[in-house]
């Protein structure tokens, strides 16, 4: 964990601090704050504070953060359909919709689109962007999907979300059953952080500075960390899809603007910084800004994010679903 530790006097120190910094107040932050074990509930109810307050904040940064053939993490995942065989898309977790209307700008014949989320906010935001859209927006949980049909999916897409499941393989099993033969399951997940130039130098000064105000973040990730490397996940994966194919390709995304436009867009991408107070948040946006200031070239700083995609080809023969 990095310095500057505060020491706080647990109950009444805390009280103070959240009336002073009136940071994210979730049980989650919570229990992480105190030393405790945050539940599956906490980590929902965390993500719900989070999402109701910066709906949309990931279509910014993964819009923008592109391939050298100029493709970001959206397009990564539309280049699994097969235009000849698939049909019927959903969008697991599909936050403000980004991905969807690319379906629905990229593909020239008929779908059948449908997007899932637990969050109104966001699934405000994509009804919103696709209003007049022939698309079925639900509210649910990824564990919870016992309304859509055995089978009934050709491509399943998961954009940077499935790092926030947990528990995980209930919901690797569902998207399993629902996803029919010769269909595809694809997401993006965090990538190898030492993979991307200053990838790593922008998470510690992002964690540094969130861990002086609130020095246990950090100690436990969103989600089930085994999503977060790719030996962990092609393992989770293939315990699930034991007969179909598995692949993950790594990918670094990368993106040029000036240093205080890049601050405050990066900035907003990490779940961490979410958790501060204004003020604390535009002090780390100015220090983000002075290390992009620092790497410039030409007045651009260069921001570079990592990224995993994962492809699951399920097999024109049933896979088993006794898993
Ligand atoms: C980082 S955002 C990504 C949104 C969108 N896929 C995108 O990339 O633009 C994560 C989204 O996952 C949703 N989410 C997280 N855990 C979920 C769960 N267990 N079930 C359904 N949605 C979930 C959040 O509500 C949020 O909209």
């Amino acid at each position: 964990m990095a310095g500057d530790k505060l020491n706080f006097r647990f109950s009444e120190d805390l009280m103070l601090f959240k009336n002073n910094y009136k940071i994210v107040n979730s049980p989650w932050v919570n229990k992480i704050y105190s030393g405790q074990d945050p539940n599956s509930q906490d980590l929902l109810d965390h993500l719900h504070i989070i999402h109701n307050r910066h709906a949309g904040f990931t279509e910014k940064i993964a819009t923008n953060c592109c391939d050298l053939d100029g493709k970001n993490s959206y397009e990564l995942l539309l280049d699994t359909v097969d235009p000849s065989t698939h049909r019927d898309i959903l969008d697991l977790a599909c936050g403000s919709g980004v991905l969807l209307e690319y379906c629905d700008k990229h593909f020239p014949f008929n779908l059948k689109l449908s997007g899932v989320d637990m969050n109104d906010s966001e699934l405000k935001l994509a009804r919103t962007r696709l209003l007049n859209k022939d698309i079925n927006f639900y509210n649910a949980k990824a564990q919870e999907l016992g309304f859509i049909g055995d089978s009934s999916k050709d491509v399943i897409f998961c954009h940077w979300a499935l790092t926030l499941m947990d528990p995980i393989i209930p919901v690797l099993k569902t998207i399993k059953r629902i996803l029919k033969n010769q269909g595809v399951f694809s997401a993006i997940v965090d990538g190898d952080p030492n993979s991307a130039i200053g990838y790593s130098d922008i998470h510690n000064i992002i964690y540094k500075f969130v861990q002086k105000i609130f020095p246990n973040y950090g100690l436990l990730e969103l989600g089930d960390p085994r999503v977060r490397s790719l030996k962990t996940l092609n393992e989770l994966v293939k315990k699930v899809f034991h007969d179909c194919e598995v692949k993950i390709t790594s990918h670094v995304l990368s993106f040029k603007q000036k240093p205080i436009v890049l601050a405050k867009e990066v900035s907003g991408f990490f779940y961490a910084s979410l958790v501060l107070s204004s003020k604390h948040y535009s002090i780390l946006v100015s220090e983000l800004a002075d290390y992009f200031k620092n790497i410039s070239v030409d007045g651009l700083g260069e921001f570079n994010l990592p990224v995993n995609r994962l492809i699951v080809k399920k097999p024109s023969k049933l896979c088993s679903l006794k898993k």
